[in-house]
């Protein structure tokens, strides 16, 4: 199984970038639950301060791009790709050579979208065999599952975790509180939990779906 982790990070100039609080606990604590089943694992993480675990292989990427070629090297034969990472949307449409300088005025940055991986991988294994079952998070702040539900079906996802991310939220934390959608439109509703036992949740899910 692939999972993915942690935040990425789009450089400006060598000295600046757009990044988000991402700690990469959730994605750490499904690689080390997949891990503990026996499963083969590849973690491919952005920067984290907290460490990645052991025993799965670790490929360690910075950027939106990078991650996107690294997750769709490992999925070639996966049985399944759980997209835990807060990838970047949007990156710096130019990167300077130097680091910027500030001038007197209001200054710009002109952003352009990254490539989406999630809806990238259901294109490129669109009718074709070989598959894995695609499992994406969505973090929102209000309609949590109504918003979930509308990305599963635009990234042609399998599940998706929607995570409420308002205050007390789940960035940075050790608990979160998930809903889980699957594509049917079950829903399941989960108390506030340890990253770690949502994690094997999510596990049972995948066997359920594909069995
Ligand atoms: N994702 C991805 N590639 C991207 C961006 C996100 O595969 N370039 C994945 C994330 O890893 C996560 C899911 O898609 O599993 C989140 O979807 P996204 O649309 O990024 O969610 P939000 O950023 O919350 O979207 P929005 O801004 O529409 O709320």
């Amino acid at each position: 199984v692939v999972v993915s982790a942690g935040p990425t990070r789009e450089p400006l100039d060598p000295v600046r970038f757009i990044s988000n609080p991402s700690s990469g606990r959730m994605g750490f604590a499904l690689a080390a639950a997949a891990r503990d089943r026996g499963a083969r694992v590849t973690l491919v993480a952005g920067p984290t301060e907290a460490p990645p675990p052991a025993g799965v292989e670790l490929v360690r990427v910075t950027t939106a791009e990078e991650m996107a070629r690294a997750v769709e090297t490992a999925a070639e034969g996966a049985r399944a790709v759980v997209m835990a990472a807060a990838v970047s949307d949007w990156k710096p449409a130019q990167v300077s050579a130097h680091k910027r300088k500030k001038h007197g005025g209001p200054e710009q940055v002109e952003l352009r979208r990254t490539k989406d991986i999630l809806a990238g991988l259901n294109a490129l294994y669109d009718g074709k065999p070989g598959r894995p079952l695609l499992v994406g998070f969505a973090a929102e702040t209000e309609r949590v599952v109504e918003y979930a539900r509308e990305k599963l079906e635009r990234k042609g996802l399998d599940l998706i975790v929607a995570n409420d991310v308002g205050p007390g939220g789940a960035f940075g934390a050790t608990a979160s509180r998930a809903t889980l959608v699957d594509r049917s439109g079950a829903e399941e509703p989960l108390p506030r939990l340890p990253k770690d036992e949502i994690a094997h949740l999510v596990w049972d899910r995948v066997i359920k779906l594909s069995s």
